[in-house]
């Protein structure tokens, strides 16, 4: 059984103040709602968490039985913690023992397509233990070395774009290595900002699949522009958002 888990505990700051970033609305629609119907969409997916800001799992439950979603797909939420991370792991500790693929899905990529979460599903029940979606760079990338406040950084190295990628999720694994993954790296692991970073630290092999430009994180302001633009789109193309 494949399980989908959606951290959505996050406060949003790069987004300005206001209401949780997950629960601020895409045309009409909360963007919690959009994650949790982009991922029970997939066939592959029979039930998904939702993991609620830590004093606003009520609200997120409500909100949530108030938007309609596809019968066959049971949604369970709880409270997060103050780390993505540490939402990850209450989200995990939730899923029932019949679960053996889990998709660890950003609320903050509301409108990932489902031939996207279909590929990473796919692939590790294809027997991938860990499986990320990503695309190529548009940007040429310099690693520098940080300085604070806005002056002049020294560059240190330009990588070479064409070996990177940029990840989204929905990340997927195999249950028994995301949560030993969970159990042994640390926590607030330094520089790991993804669950297959963290697998990567075990020594297991992740794999990346194409990603999809639609999967972008809504992390700015502009984000929302572009994010309710590819909603109305759609709902001129095929009717649906
Ligand atoms: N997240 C979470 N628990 C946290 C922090 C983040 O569940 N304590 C979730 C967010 O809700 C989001 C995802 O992790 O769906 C990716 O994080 P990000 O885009 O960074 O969201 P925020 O942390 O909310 O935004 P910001 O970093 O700007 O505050
Ligand atoms: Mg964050």
């Amino acid at each position: 059984m494949t399980a989908a888990v959606i951290p959505a505990a996050g406060r949003g700051v790069r987004l300005g103040p206001g209401t949780p970033k997950a629960l601020r609305a895409l045309n009409g629609v909360p963007m919690l709602v959009h994650a949790v119907r982009a991922m029970a969409r997939s066939r592959d997916v029979s039930l998904v968490v939702v993991v609620a800001p830590p004093d606003g799992a009520q609200e997120a439950r409500t909100l949530l039985d108030d938007h309609a979603r596809p019968d066959s797909t049971e949604l369970v939420v709880v409270p997060g913690g103050g780390t993505r991370q540490e939402s990850v792991r209450l989200g995990l500790a939730a899923l029932p023992p019949e679960v053996t693929v889990v998709l660890v899905h950003d609320a903050a990529r509301p409108l990932v397509p489902v031939e996207t979460v279909e590929t990473v599903a796919a692939a590790v029940r294809g027997g991938a233990p860990a499986v990320v979606p990503a695309l190529p760079l548009a940007d040429t990338v310099k690693q520098v070395e940080p300085r604070a406040g806005g002056g002049p950084e020294p560059v240190v190295a330009t990588p070479d774009r064409a070996a990177l990628r940029a990840v989204q999720t929905p990340q997927g694994f195999d249950r028994a290595t995301l949560e030993k993954a969970h159990r042994t790296v640390a926590l607030e692991g330094e520089g790991v900002t993804d669950d297959a970073g963290m697998v990567e630290r075990l020594g297991l092999p992740v794999v990346v699949v194409p990603g999809h430009e639609e999967a972008f994180k809504v992390t700015r302001p502009l984000d929302l522009v572009l994010a309710e633009a590819v909603l109305d789109r759609r709902r001129a193309t095929d009717g649906f958002a």
